[in-house]
């Protein structure tokens, strides 16, 4: 056998180098979740006050993929866009073609492609489900915290945005995305009365709901631990509805606890993150629409990966920095506790 043909049957034999990113209290980090603009078409009063402007902060599609790359080069495996509101963002539907054809490091010699999601609160979504799903999106979640649209409007400040959202969720099903997840946050005396209603449209959907506590991550200053509805109080009201059947979990790492009901028919996520913590579990770094890695939603710095880029760092000083900042992820957030601080950012400019 020559020389050359040795070499390249070894190549051809020998895995991709399989990196991990890696904390200091031992938690794999494999998920990244990107904001791709911090503007948005709506103002829940849970997420931001609409005062911004015309201030806002966006990198090029180039920059976004240029940095997540080097994510995936260092273990991601699943990337959720996110913002503000990602479906206002010019150029999303090339960065989703573009981030289809990474492949994350495995034990097999070509790797494996993305998990690739992404979050919008629907407003766009009837004309751009189709585009995204041929782009090569694999899930897509939709906010939503209200079946009525009075509430509906009440809570996004824009009136007339439920029929476009519920007519968004349909078309995300006709184009075949599956598994389509309806996120709603819960605030006590805004849509606390649409646990059992969101139940029927799940059923009635085909869609995963999935209620979340409300988290202090608001421009609006109005979280109190009275505005929670914690997780037992949620599943009291399901219960009350038709027999709650616990799931199992799809990943150590899921955020949801998952049910159905007693009949099979629908499928409830409860996220818990006030009254049952899972950071020992997160597998999650951001990066925020400005090039800046979040190690966690309650962070109170930011780690400026895209200085990096900007000063003409190579793929190899970008990796470097990402590997040091990591070390960084707080164990877990502080909610609740005399001595919490807010984080340096809110909702709306880290990416949900
Ligand atoms: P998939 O498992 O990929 O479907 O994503 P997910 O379950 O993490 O769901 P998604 O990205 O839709 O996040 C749902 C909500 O959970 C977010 O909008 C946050 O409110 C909350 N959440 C997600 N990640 C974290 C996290 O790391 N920490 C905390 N405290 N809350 C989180
Ligand atoms: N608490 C919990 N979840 C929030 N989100 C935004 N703000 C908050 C908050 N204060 C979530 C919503 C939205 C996603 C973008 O972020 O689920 O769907
Ligand atoms: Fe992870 Fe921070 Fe969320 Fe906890 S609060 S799960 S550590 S991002």
């Amino acid at each position: 056998m020559s020389i050359l043909t040795s070499i390249s049957s070894v190549e051809e034999r020998a895995p991709l180098t399989r990196r991990r990113l890696i904390d200091k209290h031992g938690r794999t980090i494999t998920d990244l979740r990107v904001s791709i603009t911090d503007r948005c078409n709506y103002r829940c009063v849970y997420c931001r006050t609409g005062n911004q402007g015309a201030v806002y902060s966006e990198l090029s599609i180039a920059e976004y993929l240029r940095m997540v790359r080097v994510f995936v080069e260092l273990g991601i495996e699943k990337v959720r866009l996110t913002g503000g509101e990602p479906l206002l963002r010019k150029g999303l539907l090339e960065l989703v073609y573009e981030l289809r054809r990474l492949r994350t490091p495995v034990e097999t010699a070509s790797g494996r492609p993305l998990d690739l999601a992404l979050t919008t609160n629907g407003h766009l979504l009837a004309e751009l489900a189709q585009p995204l799903r041929d782009a090569g999106l694999n899930r897509v979640t939709v906010s939503m915290d209200a079946v009525v649209p009075d509430t509906f409007a009440r809570i996004t400040r824009v009136p007339g945005s439920f029929d476009r959202v519920v007519v968004g969720v349909r078309a995300a099903k006709q184009a075949g995305f599956d598994q389509i997840k309806v996120n709603c946050v819960l605030l006590r005396g805004f849509n606390d009365d649409q646990i059992v209603p969101f139940a029927k449209f799940s059923r009635e959907e085909g869609v995963i709901v999935r209620f979340i506590e409300f988290m202090p991550l608001e421009e609006d200053r109005c979280w109190s631990l009275d505005t929670v509805l914690p997780l037992e109080e949620v599943k009291a009201r399901l219960e009350a509805f038709r027999p709650l059947v616990q799931l199992p979990p799809n990943a150590a790492s899921e955020t949801a606890i998952r049910y159905t009901f007693d009949d099979g028919v629908g499928e409830i996520g409860i996220i818990a993150p006030v009254s049952q913590a899972f950071c020992g579990h997160c597998s999650r770094v951001r990066l925020t629409s400005d090039g800046k890695i979040r190690t966690c939603l309650f962070s109170q710095s930011d780690h400026d990966l895209y200085g990096v880029l900007q000063r003409g760092g190579s793929d190899a000083e970008m990796a470097a920095f990402i590997e040091r900042t990591i070390q960084h992820k707080e164990a877990r957030h502080h909610i609740g506790e005399p001595a919490f601080l807010k984080p340096s950012r809110s909702m709306v400019h880290i990416g949900g």
